[in-house]
């Protein structure tokens, strides 16, 4: 009998998940884990079962999007009433973990007072005893810091919370991921496979490698009742062919947000991976598709749910070289290490840069650059801006990058000279601390210094600064949020109005009034930049 192989169909999702949860990186270390479960999703379904309509009220709302509403139009209340019970049976020492950081965070400011912490060592709660240093600052403010490398082996980080729940999209409408849990459907599969299973790199790589159906069958092990919808998302149709970029110049192309590719004869370089499924829409873009074999460096900016998005990074794992990442290891809750939950999740080839460092490959390097605010003002090291020199040419990425302090770009010019393409983010109201950062604190923040406190983006002014201080030839806006297929991590939507736009617009006014190239980046973008004599 002939072998029945098939592909795994472009447009099949796969949502990691963590108890039914979108996972995101905060729901992997397990203190910030603990801080998320206790502090976000038992408050959003305690909010869900009192009064389900007022949620479905505001998930309609578009001047709510983002905020803490369930978005399953006030129905599936016994569902959620059952997804809070099982998170409160089956993570009670996450929850016992959150609540000692609470009372460990009250100790310390009823009794540290700039006398040696020693004696309080033994008034730590329980859950943490072992698990955490007790510092001061400078200015005697106390505060922890936690051993997370140890977290991670203990019984705190149990990855019999991750799964991987796959279904077909057609269109770019998914629910915001912090705030909706993923219930249970008739289209969904959902596999209980950790994420550092190899089996995901290999359901991965039968997108363009086909497999036996029977052993896809097999390895996934569904119900038989799932059977039928697990065979729907796999086809014998092979995928489109990837066509290498084979000119003696450099490629890069826009997939949207901050996801930039970035290739040359002998080095494939891809920024801040958040990717589209392939389905017809009225929107162009390059999807998973349109990636190469193999990535030899993966650069993340910053610790955001939209830089480091574990739905594509582990679609593109066993693709990938290097990942690039800024370091950590601070141990404060606000700032875990990339590098530690990366490696945690099945990525084995992490790489720490430095600020000022650089990783040198064939005729170009990528250096780290320091990249100030964003981050509501808290102390949270974990975050790079990358300058690449290819061919000739150096593209500065900044990221969400504020420029607060010019003077920093003053010493950084003074190192690395001119710029010829700027790639800058311009979100520059950004949501207030709580948005993000809410569940970690554990005294409540006046909310005037909440709404002050934002993870804002440069402004016109801070944005022209930077120009004006490499003297670039090329400048793009991106990592925006505009496109439509990512509001399920970024919900943002923007009038003509909006101030990210009106001052985008008038920093490309200007960029173009000077005879520069200049562009808000939008679904795709392709150029092609020659090779500079000599290099
Ligand atoms: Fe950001
Ligand atoms: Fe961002």
């Amino acid at each position: 009998m002939k072998t029945e192989l098939v592909y795994l169909k472009p447009n099949v999702v796969v949502e990691p998940l963590f108890d039914q949860w979108y996972a995101w990186t905060h729901l992997i270390p397990p203190a910030t884990a603990s801080r998320n479960i206790t502090e976000r999703h038992l408050k959003i379904m305690d909010s869900y079962i009192s009064d389900p309509d007022l949620h479905a009220s505001a998930v309609r709302d578009p001047r709510m999007l983002g905020g803490p509403f369930i978005d399953y139009g006030g129905k599936r209340v016994d569902e959620i009433k059952a997804l809070r019970e099982k998170t409160k049976t089956e993570r009670t020492c996450l929850v016992e973990l959150s609540r000692a950081v609470t009372e460990l965070d009250v100790m310390l400011r009823a009794e540290a007072k700039g006398f040696s912490l020693q004696p309080l060592y033994t008034r730590v709660p329980q859950p943490l005893r072992g698990y955490v240093e007790l510092v001061y600052d400078l200015n005697n403010h106390p505060s922890f810091r936690l051993l997370e490398s140890l977290l991670y082996r203990s019984k705190y980080y149990d990855r019999s919370a991750q799964s991987l729940a796959l279904s077909l999209i057609s269109g770019d409408d998914r629910p915001f991921v912090l705030s909706t849990p993923r219930l249970e459907s008739p289209e969904t599969i959902e596999l209980r496979i950790p994420f550092d299973s190899e089996i995901i790199d290999w359901l991965f790589r039968t997108k363009y490698s086909p497999q036996p159906w029977d052993k896809v069958r097999d390895l996934l092990n569904v119900s038989n009742s799932r059977t039928e919808l697990l065979r729907s998302m796999f086809t014998h149709e092979p995928p489109q062919p990837y066509k290498p970029y084979i000119g003696n110049g450099i490629r890069w192309r826009y997939f949207g947000h901050a996801c930039i590719l970035v290739e040359a004869a002998g080095v494939s370089m891809l920024l801040d991976p958040v990717l589209s499924y392939t389905y017809e829409s009225q929107i162009a873009r390059y999807t998973y598709e349109d990636l190469p074999e193999r990535i030899d460096f993966v650069l993340i900016t910053h610790n955001h749910q939209d830089h480091v998005l574990f739905e594509t990074l582990l679609q593109i794992r066993h693709k990938i070289g290097a990942i690039v990442v800024p370091p950590s290891g601070s141990g404060a809750l606000q700032d875990p290490s990339i590098e530690l939950l990366l490696k945690q999740v099945g990525f084995t080839n992490v790489v720490e840069l430095g600020e000022m460092e650089s990783i040198p490959f064939d005729n170009g390097s990528i250096t780290g650059l320091p990249f100030l605010g964003e981050h509501s003002d808290l102390n949270i090291r974990s975050k790079l801006a990358y300058l690449i020199r290819i061919g000739g040419h150096s593209l500065l990425f900044a990221a969400d990058s504020c420029n607060i302090d010019p003077t920093l770009y003053a010493h950084v010019h003074r190192e690395i000279g001119d710029v010829s393409a700027l790639f800058l983010g311009m979100e520059c109201d950004g949501a207030p601390l709580s948005w993000l950062y809410g569940p970690l604190l554990t005294a409540k923040i006046d909310r005037a210094m909440d709404q002050s406190r934002r993870l804002a983006g440069s402004n016109y002014e801070q944005a022209i600064d930077i120009v004006n201080r490499f003297h670039c030839r090329e400048v793009y806006v991106y990592a925006m949020g505009q496109e439509p297929w990512l509001n399920y991590v970024m919900s943002l939507k923007y009038t003509k109005d909006s101030r990210p736009i009106v001052q985008s617009n008038r920093l490309i006014q200007e960029c173009l009034a000077r005879g520069m190239y200049a562009e808000r980046l939008f679904g795709e973008k392709e150029i092609l930049l020659s090779r500079a004599a000599g290099v």
